[in-house]
C-alpha cells in the first residue's frame, strides 16, 4: 500500500489531532502543521494581530478564514510540504477554509491522499482538555491520566521540567469550542465525504489503539 502522505487531520476538541499527528510525524516523518500551534505563536507577538488572535483563542472562537487561510497558503509554499508531504492539523476548520484549502493545492499542483476524521464522544472531550499538558521546552503532549511522562517529572523527548497548560483549556472554553466546532466545522464533513476523501476513525480507545487504526488507513 502506498503511504498517504497528504493528510488533513479533523476533529473536535480534545479528540487526539496533535497526539495523533505526533506519532505519524514521528513513525513516518510526515511535517505535522497545527494551525492552532502556529496562531498560539502568532498571538505571542505583540502586534494588533497578535493581540486580535490572542483575544479569539483565548475565549475559544475561531480566528477569521483570511488568518488562518493565508498561514496554510503560505506553508504550503515550502520545499519541506513538495518534498515531504503535509499532516494539516486543526485546518480547514469553515467550510470556506476547505474551499481555500482547494485552491491552495490546486496552485500548488498538490492534492489530498485523505481526511481522517477523529470521532470522540462528547463526554470524553472535557476530561482529555482539563488533564492535558505540555512540556514548556519542545511541547510535547501529555495528560495527568491517560499519557504522563514515562519518568513522571520530566519530558521524555528533551528531559525537560517544566510543564505548561494552554490559557483555553478550561470548561468555559471547551463548551464554547465544542458548540463551534458543530455549527462551523462539521458541515466541512460533507465537503469531503463527496470528493471520496473522507475516512472517520474511531478516536475513543487507548491512544495506542487509535494509532493502530490510523495505521491501517495510512499504511506504512
Ligand atoms: P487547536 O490548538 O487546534 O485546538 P483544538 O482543535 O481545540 O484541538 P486540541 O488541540 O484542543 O485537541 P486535539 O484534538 O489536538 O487533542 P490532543 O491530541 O491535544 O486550536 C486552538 C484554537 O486556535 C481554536 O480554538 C481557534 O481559536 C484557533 N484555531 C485553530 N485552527 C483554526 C482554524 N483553522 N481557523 C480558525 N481558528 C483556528 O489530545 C488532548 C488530550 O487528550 C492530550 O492531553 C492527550 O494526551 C490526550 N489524548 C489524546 N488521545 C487520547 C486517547 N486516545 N485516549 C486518552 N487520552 C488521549
Amino acid at each position: 500500500m502506498t503511504i498517504k502522505n497528504h493528510i488533513v487531520m479533523m476533529g473536535p476538541p480534545g479528540s487526539g489531532k496533535g497526539t495523533q499527528a505526533q506519532i505519524l510525524q514521528a513513525r513516518l516523518g510526515i511535517p505535522t502543521y497545527s494551525v492552532g500551534e502556529m496562531l498560539r505563536r502568532v498571538s505571542a507577538e505583540d502586534t494588533e494581530l497578535g493581540r486580535k488572535v490572542k483575544a479569539l483563542i483565548d475565549k475559544g472562537s475561531l480566528v477569521p478564514d483570511e488568518v488562518s487561510s493565508e498561514i496554510v497558503a503560505h506553508t504550503m509554499k515550502t520545499r519541506d510540504v513538495h518534498e515531504k508531504g503535509f499532516i494539516l492539523d486543526g485546518f480547514p476548520r469553515s467550510l470556506g477554509q476547505a474551499e481555500a484549502l482547494t485552491r491552495i493545492l490546486e496552485e500548488e499542483g498538490l492534492s489530498l491522499d485523505v481526511v481522517l476524521l477523529l470521532e470522540v464522544p462528547d463526554n470524553f472531550i472535557e476530561e482529555r482538555i482539563i488533564g492535558r499538558y505540555a512540556c514548556a521546552r519542545c511541547g510535547s503532549m501529555y495528560h495527568g491520566k491517560f499519557n504522563p511522562p514515562k519518568a513522571g517529572d520530566a519530558c521524555d523527548v528533551c528531559g525537560g521540567k517544566e510543564f505548561v497548560r494552554r490559557a483555553d483549556d478550561n470548561l468555559e472554553t471547551v463548551q464554547k469550542r465544542l458548540e463551534i466546532y458543530r455549527a462551523v466545522t462539521m458541515p466541512v464533513i460533507p465537503y469531503y465525504e463527496e470528493k471520496g476523501l473522507l475516512v472517520s476513525v474511531d478516536g475513543s480507545g487507548p491512544i495506542n489503539v487509535v494509532s493502530e487504526k490510523i495505521k491501517k488507513v495510512v499504511g506504512g
